[in-house]
């Protein structure tokens, strides 16, 4: 018998959501290996951090009482740049919300990072040489 993905699990204690919790380096992980049941009652969002360093873009995940990631997320605001050593902290509240963004990779962001030449074949290398 097969168990759903997600689930918005209503148990005899209350409300029970289920987050992706993890630390990854340069990897989103948002795979069924990191979910997590959450604490009833208590950790009613998921939390999602990205750390932009100069190592990569580090993703942690977790799950977190509202109040707690709310102001977190509003603390780290003026951090939220986007460039070199920025923090983001967003919270939702849906089963599974802090996964993988559903938006097409930005062409330029792929290319800057160095790893586009990973897609280059071996005769596309060799006129860059
Ligand atoms: C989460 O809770 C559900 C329902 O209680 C249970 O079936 C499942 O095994 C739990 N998953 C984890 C990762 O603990």
């Amino acid at each position: 018998k097969r168990r759903p993905a997600s689930c918005l699990c209503v148990t005899g204690d209350g409300l029970q959501i289920q987050c992706y919790q993890c630390e990854g380096v340069n990897y989103d992980c948002s795979t069924p290996e990191f979910i997590v049941n959450c604490t009833v009652n208590v950790q009613d969002m998921c939390q999602k951090e990205v750390l932009v360093k100069p190592d990569g873009t580090h993703y942690r995940k977790s799950c977190a009482s509202s109040s707690a990631c709310l102001i977190t997320s509003s603390g780290y605001q003026q951090f939220c740049t986007g460039r070199l050593n920025s923090v983001c902290i967003s919270c939702c509240s849906t089963p599974l919300c802090n996964g993988v963004k559903k938006k097409r990779p930005v062409p330029s962001a792929a290319a800057a990072s160095g790893r586009a030449l990973l897609f280059l074949t071996p005769p596309m290398l060799l006129h860059l040489t």
